[in-house]
């Protein structure tokens, strides 16, 4: 199978991303090329990755000192102080800033990791190997790395970019349907907000990634999906603008997990896929776009059962406790909540351009969770 090759280049960055069936094989070569000085390499691994993956790239790090960190990803993990436990551990094994942290996980270690070698002696070699669907669309890509606070989710992080990311698909056929399901929240909300014909191709293909693991069928959609993200990150790298739209259904999402306390009834995937539903229904109601623009998107869950299962973690209790977190999230300047809203599959509202209060936010949302 053919590997697929983006190169990033912003002002401020250069990397590759990789994807492919296979493509752990050239870890090794790659490593040697792009970070030569490195002598050591902190690994940090997700626990739940298939031990044939995890001796695969030991094996391709035989010629370096690796510390290897192995943990159990759930959002606790993202937290300060467990950033704090792994940095003081780097420091005391002696990693320069030369040497490499490699991460292979879903977002989770994606994000924590990647946090963790953005502040390490003011930011090491980074080398991330996405291993979940959400992490290859969408968390390895755009440099956003993320700890969480006891007042929300993500609000303590850095921007900071890898020197490659390596997508091997054969990742991808350990995963679970849940976990595929929240890589495609994120793959749909790209064509939702920027490509009506990819958004055709996913309602058409979507069983060749949940019934049967049609290869090719996947490396072209996350292809597809990679480049829609980087089209947002590219034009506004620290998302003062344009790359608040790829945040399309999320706030909500972020206020809806946060209620939930992170816990595991809930993912990041399933709750984006509630907000964007939440966010059609809002642009519907406020004529931003039309009843048949909110159908299709409707259509596409109503078959997959998804809306009506994501639908019951609403409920009029726990309602106050989403907004009081939406209030914090980052997109907001002021007291108002700033959402995204959809014109057309394919075409959303500007940032900046709709912003509810918190009690107008409350009133609206008692109406769309029951439409
Ligand atoms: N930085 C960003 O731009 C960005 C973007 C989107 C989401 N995120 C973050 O990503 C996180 C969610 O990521 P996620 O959905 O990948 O969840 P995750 O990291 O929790 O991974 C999901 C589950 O899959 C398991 N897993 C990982 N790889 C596996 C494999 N190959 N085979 C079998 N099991 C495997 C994990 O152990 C975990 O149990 C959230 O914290 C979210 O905030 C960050």
């Amino acid at each position: 199978m053919k590997i697929n090759k983006i190169y990033v280049k912003s002002k401020n960055t250069r990397y590759t991303i990789i994807i492919g069936k296979g493509s752990l094989g050239i870890l090794k070569k790659q490593l040697n090329k792009l970070c030569p000085r490195t002598k050591k390499v902190g690994l940090i691994l997700d626990k739940n990755i298939p031990n044939n993956f995890k001796i695969k790239i030991k094996k391709q790090l035989k010629k370096y000192n690796v510390y290897v960190y192995e943990f159990l990803p759930n959002e606790r993990l993202k937290s300060f102080k467990k950033a704090n436990s792994l940095l003081e551990s780097l420091i005391k094994n002696n990693l320069s800033r030369n040497d490499t942290i490699i991460t292979v996980g879903g977002g989770i270690i994606g994000d924590f990791g990647s946090f963790v070698a953005s502040i390490y002696k003011r930011g090491i070699n980074l080398i991330s190997i996405p291993s979940t669907l959400l992490a290859q669309v969408d968390s390895s890509i755009g440099g956003k790395t993320a700890v969480n606070s006891v007042g929300g989710k993500n609000l303590i992080g850095t921007f900071y970019q890898p020197k490659l990311v390596l997508s091997d698909l054969t990742l991808l056929k350990s995963l679970s349907k849940r976990n595929l399901v929240c890589g495609f929240a994120e793959i749909l909300k790209h064509s939702i907000i920027k490509d009506g014909k990819f958004f055709k191709k996913l309602d058409k293909d979507k069983n060749k990634i949940f019934e049967n693991f049609n290869f090719n069928v996947l490396a072209e959609i996350i292809f597809r999906s990679c480049k829609i993200k980087l089209s947002f990150v590219n034009k506004d790298e620290k998302e003062q603008n344009e790359r608040m739209i790829l945040n399309f259904g999320h706030t909500f999402a972020h206020g809806i997990e946060a209620a939930n306390k992170y816990s595991g009834k809930i993912n990041h995937g399933e709750a984006v896929l509630i907000g964007m539903i939440l966010a059609t229904r809002l642009s519907f109601i406020k004529k931003v776009c039309s009843k048949q623009t909110l159908d299709k998107i409707e259509k596409l869950y109503l078959n997959q059962k998804l809306l009506k299962k994501f639908l019951n973690f609403l409920n009029k209790n726990n309602l106050n406790k989403i907004v009081n977190f939406m209030e914090v999230d980052k997109k907001n300047y002021d007291k108002k909540i700033n959402l995204i809203l959809l014109k057309r599959i394919g075409k959303t509202t500007k940032p900046g351009q709709y912003r509810f209060s918190p009690k107008e936010m409350k009133n609206v949302l008692k109406k769309i969770i029951r439409f």
